[in-house]
């Protein structure tokens, strides 16, 4: 067929196949990034390519792209010879279980996946797109951070992106997944977010790399001890989840999803839910005699929620308190437990803030909260004090105090102290407080309370180990039970362990209509 002309005849234009071929060319190198050989070595070092991420997270041929052709429009450095088309991030959106969520993945093919001005501007074009239109914003992160050839408008575009995830932070639930080697800038939005993923030997966070920080500190530590997945996963608490490789953490994303709703305005997905003997005899031989007999928390909390629904957030950080995500009858709730199996359970900085972040999102999200409580007080000591067990332990307090959802206590053993009022008990807002009847509520131990008011007493005794060993078991028949506080309405029931789930399943059944209001405020000052 002759080639079109222009009116006059005097040029020839491109034919509108010429057109589908050049869209189809441009649609090829997009696809292609960085290129085959930096794809390659992505492949090699175990990775998967921004594009391969997102068609492993989301349904089969959900994805649609927004922002393909995006180019930087750096002009120093030689970056003005150099152009990917994407500009090393792709952005758009897509359905998890056919729910929409939008996602963006950075492609380090792409001068390392850094962020230049454009590559920001998409990142934001997104994050304004999941705000007005409530659904989850999920970033898979993979960058070098601010593209080094750009300067301030790199910075510029980190700020934008900073300051979008706060304004989004409890309006849509928002996820970042590590996938690669990430500092600076690229580290400090995912900690603005809900959740953060790792994948083991493949991905880093750090303000910045063992090579500075070798200049810097004179310390010299590898990347991965500096900043791997099992550092913040268990040292500094920075990573919810670590995963052993790519694949595991974007289906732990789909699974994480699964329990939250689309936005601060609605409910978690119900699941379908038949009801059956909910009766679980075997708890009834579960606690051990001795009170201070270590037990796993985890197995009262399987035992009593949907069978397999638990998924442990932050776990191996903090393990003296367990949180974490189930369902009941098929709706989501929100699980905080004491951990004697840790430290005796005790709350200290670490387990208070693990805690009180995970209180303040399900908060944020309707996500009705569950408390197992079995704790011996507050960790003392100068290790804790000097480092602030006082405010850190007050987070974990001011969360529960403000939280609104429907929220229920069952205490299984202990409860002293402080932290009796701190692990959700109805002073400070809970709706429903269950205890088993080894419950002990009290100030404290019954040998340490009687060390104390009695010490005269004892000694002055003619055996102070006798007259200790009588006071102590005066104390505890007195305090060491549920039903001192049960008289007192503190306690709603005491209950058989086997009945723990059926009273349970009933109690967020009632609950399920709730509606608090906290009193008129700009915002409340947690104790940070
Ligand atoms: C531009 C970058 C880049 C960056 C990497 N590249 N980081 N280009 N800006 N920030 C490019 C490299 O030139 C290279 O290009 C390609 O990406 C792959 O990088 P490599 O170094 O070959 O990969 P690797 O050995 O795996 O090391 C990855 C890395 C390292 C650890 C991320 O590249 C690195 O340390 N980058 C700099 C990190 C950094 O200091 N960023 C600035 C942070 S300051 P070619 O063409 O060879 O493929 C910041 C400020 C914001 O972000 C602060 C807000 C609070």
């Amino acid at each position: 067929m002759p080639k079109p002309k222009d009116n006059k005849g005097l040029y020839t234009l491109p034919s509108n196949q010429e057109k589908y071929r050049l869209l189809e060319r441009k649609n090829a190198e997009a696809l292609l990034g960085g290129g085959e050989s930096r794809i390659e070595s992505q492949h090699k070092k175990g990775k998967l390519t921004a594009r391969e991420r997102l068609h492993m997270l989301l349904d089969e041929g959900s994805f649609q792209e927004i922002g393909k052709f995006v180019m930087h429009r750096c002009k120093d450095f030689g970056l003005d010879k150099q152009h990917f088309l994407g500009d090393g991030v792709v952005t758009g959106y897509g359905t998890v279980d056919g729910r929409l969520v939008y996602v963006f993945s950075q492609d380090f093919t792409v001068f390392g996946g850094s962020l230049s001005e454009t590559h920001a501007e998409k990142i934001v074009k997104l994050m304004d797109l999941s705000l007005k239109n409530g659904a989850p914003l999920i970033g898979l992160n993979d960058s070098g951070g601010a593209r080094i050839q750009e300067g301030v408008v790199s910075l510029g575009g980190y700020a934008d992106i900073f300051y979008r995830n706060t304004l989004a932070s409890g309006v849509v639930p928002q996820i970042s997944a590590v996938m690669g080697p990430c500092a600076g800038g690229a580290v400090y939005s995912p900690a603005i977010t809900d959740f953060i993923l790792m994948v083991e030997k493949t991905s880093y966070m750090f303000v910045t790399g063992p090579n500075v920080v070798k200049t810097v500190t004179h310390e010299e530590v590898s990347a991965e001890e500096l900043g791997g997945a099992t550092t913040h996963s268990t040292k500094s608490g920075v990573t919810h989840f670590a995963c052993s490789n790519e694949v595991e953490c974007l289906k732990r994303i789909r699974e994480l999803l699964s329990y939250m709703p689309q936005n601060c305005e609605e409910q978690s997905p119900h699941y379908p839910y038949q009801q059956q003997d909910e009766s679980r005899p075997a708890l009834d031989e579960f606690m051990p005699e001795n009170p201070n007999q270590p037990y796993d928390m985890r197995e009262i909390i399987e035992q009593v929620v949907d069978e397999g629904s638990f998924l442990e957030v932050h776990q191996g950080f903090a393990d003296n308190i367990v949180v974490g995500f189930a369902r009941l009858a098929g709706k989501s709730l929100g699980i905080v437990g004491n951990q004697p199996a840790f430290l005796a359970g005790v709350l200290d900085i670490d387990a208070s803030t693990k805690a009180a972040r995970f209180v303040r999102f399900c908060d944020s999200f309707n996500i009705p909260l569950l408390v197992f409580e079995d704790v011996p007080g507050f960790l003392p000591g100068t290790d804790q004090e000097w480092q602030g067990i006082i405010t850190n332990g007050a987070k974990l307090l001011y969360a529960f105090c403000e939280a609104t959802v429907p929220r229920v206590t069952v205490i299984t053993r202990k409860a002293y102290g402080g932290a009796y009022d701190v692990m959700n008990s109805k002073h400070i807002g809970a709706d429903l407080n269950y205890a088993w009847p080894m419950a002990e509520i009290a100030v404290m131990g019954a040998k340490g309370a009687s060390e104390i008011i009695f010490k005269k007493e004892i000694a002055e005794a003619e055996d102070p180990q006798k007259a200790l060993n009588e006071k102590v078991e005066e104390y505890t028949q007195k305090f060491a039970n549920p039903y001192r506080a049960a008289h007192r309405g503190f306690i709603d029931e005491v209950i058989l362990p086997r009945n723990t789930r059926s009273k349970l399943i009933q109690a967020f059944n009632m609950l399920k209509n709730k509606v608090d209001k906290l009193p008129r405020k700009k915002h409340g000052n947690i104790p940070l």
